[in-house]
């Protein structure tokens, strides 16, 4: 029997319908007839090879590989979906609102202009210059909010302009929408299996709004309930980790689902930059800072094992953060 058929979790059977190829949501009429949804999904999963020698393997999803550059596609387009579905958008009298420190809105500007919708965001005012032009670009109505207030102020803001004005906005709210963890557990959790062939043991991830740690988890969790499953989060409220959320002193989103949790892992903004360089370098991986901070979470995992299969996700890549990296810096 080859290896890695001995090694397959016998659950594995049950979902090994879901092909090499990104085609878990392929509705398209016929092989021409995509469009950018089509292309959400199915992304890399990667071994560290350098970083991680030894029995223990280590997994990267590598989620910039989406048509909008992130792991937020995947919730943009389940509650893009969800709110045509229930007729929501009143044949595009209503505009799409929700808050976002970025990816979730570029996915939610790129997907809804490539469906006819329209798209406003509130969004903290010190988000990355490069991604608030993009989304500019992407037609996007911008609500810039204040910087000291974070993510759960943008929230707030979403929050009310949709109460003042429900006829004009479908408020989508990522932190508690269905939605958002459904994405992963519909898609992320079964490419996850199938990738690794049901093998993987331990599962890692860093949480903003906690859709892919909750979803992925929720599904793995019903596949082989003894794989551990390990939350990531910055070690300090003030940090620099672009997309994530530090629980203890924020809002916690009604989604997070803390009975999934065996363990938590914090990890540091410095630590997190410099796994971003060394991922770069020695693995060839551009990832961007969240990831580094999952990265970080997942080795010290790994040292703590003889064996098993860790699996972790890379929200982005570096390329709209590249002017916080010293590309000639050479201390990694
Ligand atoms: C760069 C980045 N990393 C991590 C996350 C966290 O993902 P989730 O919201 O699924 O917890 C996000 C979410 O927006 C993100 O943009």
């Amino acid at each position: 029997m080859p290896k890695n058929e001995t090694l397959e979790h016998p659950a594995a059977r049950a979902i090994s319908d879901y092909s090499t190829v990104p085609t878990t949501f392929m509705t398209a009429e016929s092989e021409t007839d995509y469009d950018l949804s089509h292309g959400v999904g199915g992304t890399p999963l990667v071994r560290l090879r350098r970083l991680a020698e030894g029995p223990v393997e280590v997994h990267v999803k590598c989620e910039w590989m989406n048509p909008a550059g992130s792991v937020k596609d995947r919730p943009a387009l389940w509650m893009i979906r969800d709110a045509e579905e229930r007729g929501l958008l009143a044949n595009g009298r209503r505009r799409l609102l929700d808050s976002t420190s970025g990816n979730t809105g570029i996915a939610l500007a790129q997907l809804a202009a490539a469906r006819g919708h329209q798209v406003t965001l509130t969004m903290p005012s010190n988000a990355s210059p490069a991604r608030i032009q993009l989304l500019r670009l992407l037609g996007a109505e911008l609500i810039l909010t204040d910087a000291l207030e974070g993510s759960d102020g943008a929230r707030t803001v979403a929050r009310d302009m949709a109460a003042e004005q429900p006829d004009r906005y479908v408020f989508l709210d990522q932190y508690s929408n269905p939605m958002n963890w459904r994405a992963h557990y519909e898609s992320t959790a079964p490419e996850i299996w199938r990738q690794t062939r049901g093998r993987i043991t331990h599962f890692v991830a860093i949480m903003g709004t906690s859709g892919t740690f909750t979803g992925v988890s929720r599904r793995l969790k019903e596949l082989n309930p003894t794989i551990r499953r390990i939350t990531v989060q910055p070690d300090a409220a003030y940090h620099g980790i672009e997309g994530t959320k530090h629980y203890l002193s924020t809002e916690i989103p009604p989604i997070f689902d803390a009975g999934l949790v065996h363990e938590q892992i914090e990890v540091s903004t410095e630590e997190a930059q410099k796994m971003v360089r060394r991922l770069a370098v020695v693995e060839g991986l551009p990832t961007g800072i969240s990831g580094g901070a999952a990265v970080v979470a997942a080795l010290r995992v790994a040292r703590q094992l003889s064996e098993g299969v860790i699996v972790t996700v890379l929200p982005d890549n570096v390329l709209k953060n590249l002017d916080r990296f010293q590309v000639e810096d050479p201390s990694i």
